[in-house]
Formats: C-alpha cells, structure tokens, sequence
C-alpha cells in the first residue's frame, strides 16, 4: 500500500511516500530555519505563511523522487496535532482536498505517535511491549508502547521539553535557531565537568523538568557578563565548556529516567526518537546503557529523528489498516495528546 504522509506541524514542511508502512521511497523536508533564524525561535505566523507556498512543492517533490503519480495513492496520511495551529491547518486541509478529490482514505495521525513509529522505518524494529522515550522541540515523554494504537504515558516534562532548553539556552548564548546540533557540535570540544548545572531528577516520578536547568545556564551567563569586563561570550573555550556541561546534565536526566522506566515496567526494549535523539551524545550514552544493562535500543537514522513525514505515513498505514480512517470534518488540535 502507497501512502503519502504529510507533517506540517512545525516549522518544517514535510511530505513523503512510503509503501506498507515501512519502506521509504521518498521522504522530503523542506526547512524554514533560515526564516525563523533571526528571531531566535519559530514565529508562527511565518510558517503557516511558508507552509501554503512550500506544500504543493513539497508533496510534487516527494512523489516524483518516489517514481510514483498522483493517481497511484492509496491513501493519505496527515499529522493533526499537536503543534501549531495555523500550520497544522495547512497540512490537513490540503490532505483532505487530495483525498477527497481522489476518493482515497485519510488516516489523521498524531505528531508523538508518528515519532514513536519512525523505528518501524529501520532495519530491525522492537517487539511489543516496548518503552517509547520521545525528546523533540515539544516534547519529553516516556510512554510504554503495547501495540499498535495502545499507548500509555509514563511520564512528560512538567515544563520546558529537552529540545526547548537547546533552543533557549543556545538563544542566550547568542548561538541561533534551532540550538540542538549547534550546542551539540560545540559539545564535543568542551568539558562536562568544567561546570555543575542542576539535574532536576524528580524522585519517585517519570517525569521531566529543564526549565531549572535552563534558568541555571542563564544566571551563569549573565555572573560571567557582570565579572569579566570581556565579552564572555566571544570566547570559544568558555562556550564550549557552557555546551558541553549543559549537553551533560540533559543526558544525565534522559538516560537515568529511561533506566527508571525499564525497572518499573520490566521492559528490556526501548525506542529513542524525536529531534533530540539526532543528540551525538545521547546516543552515545543510551547505546552504551543498552549494552551494559542488556537492553535492546532502537534509535532512527539522524534524518528520522528530527521531524519529517515518512514517520507519520508510517504511523497512518496502521490506522489505515486497521479502518482507522479521517473524514472530511477533521480539525486539526494544537494541544492534542497520545
Ligand atoms: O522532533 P523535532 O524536529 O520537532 C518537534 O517535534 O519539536 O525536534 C526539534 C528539536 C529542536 O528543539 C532542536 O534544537 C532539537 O530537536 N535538536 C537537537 C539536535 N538536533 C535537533 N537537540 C540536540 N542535539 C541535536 N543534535
Ligand atoms: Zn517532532
């Protein structure tokens, strides 16, 4: 079964072919960083405004790589939320008209349940039941996965997502938008231990919490800019040392938590997925917690980590299947939970 999958709930706009649900003939994202860059974060705004430009583009794209015309479509897969509403719009209105004028299913999938099944695009997928850590721009969630469509929450961050903090701690460094591959680049040069931030581990709890973190990195900052009469920030040793302890104490929290989560549940299978899971460290760290505790980790190729559409046609083939299906009075939610 062809499946065009479409994600517009960002910043990015999305659009992908993928045949049975796990293999990707096209997967295109189309980037509005460069749009949002200057204002240190995303404008809302902005990108529906880019999404209505980029959408036809991106999905005529996505099935000429994939060698396919329009009439061969089996159905429609479209992420309906969370995310921001005005572009989240974009994406489903234009599904609903292909759909509709092509007589073909509509399957509407959530964001967090399309990063969950972007393992199932890998060569090796995990068994149910298995533990789902999510670690995106939105969001830091575990969830324990039973099968297709049973999903139960463990735990969500109370405040900032992990990817949040990147991009709040990497605008306070002056680093730009999107923070995480800039402070994870800087990263590797630096030393974790140059600095103790706090690592807010909430005992007793699967939940998160980096907004004490992030607020810890800011009043470093602004001690640096009040002591040293230089331009603290223009040196790249002291950056790089700022990234790396920060990058330490979010991988800390990340891994702990996961090995909570896998005593708690008794489940030795865990998929990493999400924008922060493209982390070179925290891949680092969670292989290596997987080898010495004998855990079986699924983490996506770096391309399916971060957001894109293949993950959500992946996730609207079971929906699909299973007669899961949308009609034509499908409203986007930006606030949408699993
Ligand atoms: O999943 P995603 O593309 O979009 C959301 O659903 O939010 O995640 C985007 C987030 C951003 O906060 C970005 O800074 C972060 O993922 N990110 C990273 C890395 N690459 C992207 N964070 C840490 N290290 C990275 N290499
Ligand atoms: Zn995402």
């Amino acid at each position: 079964m062809l499946i065009l999958g479409i994600d517009t709930s960002c910043d990015d706009t999305s659009a992908a072919v993928v045949e049975d649900g796990r293999r990707i003939l096209s997967n295109i994202v189309s980037s509005q960083a460069a749009i949002h860059k200057k204002y240190g974060g995303i404008v809302p705004e902005l990108a529906s405004r880019r999404h209505v430009e980029m959408i036809w583009p991106v999905v005529d794209e996505a099935l000429k790589e994939a060698g396919i015309r329009l009439d061969k479509l089996e159905g429609i897969a479209v992420c309906h939320g969370p995310g921001l509403i005005g572009s989240l719009l974009v994406g489903s209105s234009f599904a609903k008209a292909l759909c509709y004028s092509k007589g073909i299913p509509l399957a509407a999938v959530n964001h967090l349940e399309g990063h969950v099944f972007s393992v199932f695009l890998e060569e090796t997928n995990p068994a149910f039941p298995f533990l789902a850590l999510i670690v995106s721009g939105g969001h830091t969630s575990l969830y324990r996965i039973e099968g297709f469509g049973r999903y139960r929450e463990l735990g969500r961050t109370r405040d900032d997502a992990a990817g949040e903090a990147y991009d709040k701690v990497s605008k306070l460094l002056g680093l730009g938008y999107p923070g995480g591959p800039v402070i994870d680049s800087l990263a590797q040069k630096g030393n974790p231990k140059a600095i103790e931030f706090p690592r807010a581990y909430l005992p007793e709890s699967l939940d998160f919490s980096f907004s004490g973190l992030k607020t810890s990195v800011l009043h470093f900052v602004k001690k640096l800019i009040r002591e040293r009469q230089d331009e603290p920030l223009k040196d790249p040793g002291l950056l790089q040392d700022i990234a790396a302890s920060f990058q330490r104490a979010v991988v800390d929290v990340l891994v702990r938590k996961t090995v909570w989560a896998i005593k708690r549940e008794r489940i030795k299978r865990v998929a990493l997925s999400g924008g922060v899971a493209a982390n070179s460290e925290l891949r680092q760290s969670m292989s290596i917690m997987g080898r010495e505790r004998e855990v079986e980790m699924f983490i996506p190729s770096l391309s399916l980590c971060t957001d894109n559409a293949a993950m959500i046609a992946a996730a609207g083939y079971h929906h699909i299947m299973s007669q899961d299906t949308a009609g034509l009075d499908l409203n986007p939610k930006a606030y949408l939970p699993l």
